[in-house]
């Protein structure tokens, strides 16, 4: 069975180079009005888009990730979601509310929910108009107070890259359904079922070019998931990654220990 909607969630694939094409002002339009029409918790929209379009403020960006596989300078438009308390706060404060204890956990993981939820409207909306797509994970480590002014309680949930693509890249893998699917309660898996869920992507190895894997030996890496586990995963990785992203949460006012900031 297929029809346009399933089609093109199938077709998914991250584009990392655009054409020069910008985005028409109508077209980028309804792909935000997308975003806001995605279900979000009780209605009240804890989100907010930031549209960066502007040659200068991308350059500024494109400067923060230099090793980036994108170049974001070249990305027609950038969105960058929100997590945001901040304007409900002031809705609250407008009507003189009960203490509202926004900066807590279950209000933040609400809104980054809603957020992504919201962004991921946007990337099937953009999608469906031939335009290409690519999320950027680091913007949790982006200074947001710096780059975009944001006040207490906003935290950058999400930044996704749209245009017209250069070229269409292949669809990539994903791994087969009995490796993400469970039913009725989760079954822990045994090695070899692990071998084989992972089979594919092991195989990646294989293809490597043999300068590139000599390269990969010197740092005593041989082998895809021993790659993946240093690259992404090691101990100076994810320490920065989380420093950054403590600091945003942090200065925004979000304290996760439980006692809460009014
Ligand atoms: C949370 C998240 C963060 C990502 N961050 C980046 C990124 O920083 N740079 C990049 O080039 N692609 C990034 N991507 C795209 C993934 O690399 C891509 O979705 C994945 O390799 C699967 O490929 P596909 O989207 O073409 O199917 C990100 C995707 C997600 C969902």
């Amino acid at each position: 069975m297929s029809n346009p909607v399933i089609d093109c969630l199938l077709g998914h694939r991250t584009v990392r180079k655009f054409k020069a094409k910008p985005i028409e002002e109508d077209k980028l339009e309804l792909i935000l009005r997308a975003g806001t029409r995605a279900a979000n918790g009780g209605n009240l929209q804890l989100y907010s888009f930031v549209v960066i379009d502007d040659p200068a403020k991308k350059k500024e960006l494109a400067a923060m990730w230099k090793h980036s596989a994108i170049n974001l300078a070249n990305a027609p438009v950038i969105i960058i979601a929100l997590a945001d308390l901040s304007r409900l706060r002031q809705w609250f404060a407008i009507h003189d509310s009960v203490p509202a204890h926004t900066g807590r956990a279950a209000c933040l993981f609400l809104s980054i929910w809603d957020s992504l939820i919201a962004l991921q409207n946007i990337v099937v909306a953009a999608e469906s108009m031939s335009m290409g797509t690519c999320y950027i994970g680091s913007v949790l480590e982006l200074d947001i107070r710096k780059f975009l002014n944001t006040p207490e309680y906003v935290f950058p949930a999400g930044m996704v890259c749209l245009g017209y693509p250069e070229q269409i890249p292949d669809l990539s893998m994903r791994l087969p359904m009995d490796a993400i699917v469970h039913r009725n309660g989760y079954q822990a898996f045994t090695a070899s079922q692990i071998e084989k869920f992972y089979k594919e992507r092991d195989a990646v190895w294989d293809r490597i070019p043999e300068k590139r894997k000599a390269m990969l030996a010197e740092q005593n890496l041989f082998s895809i998931a021993q790659a993946v586990a240093a690259q992404k995963f090691s101990d100076q990785v994810t320490e920065e990654r989380s420093r950054g992203i403590l600091d945003n949460l942090h200065q925004a006012k979000f304290d996760l220990t439980g006692e809460g900031n009014k």
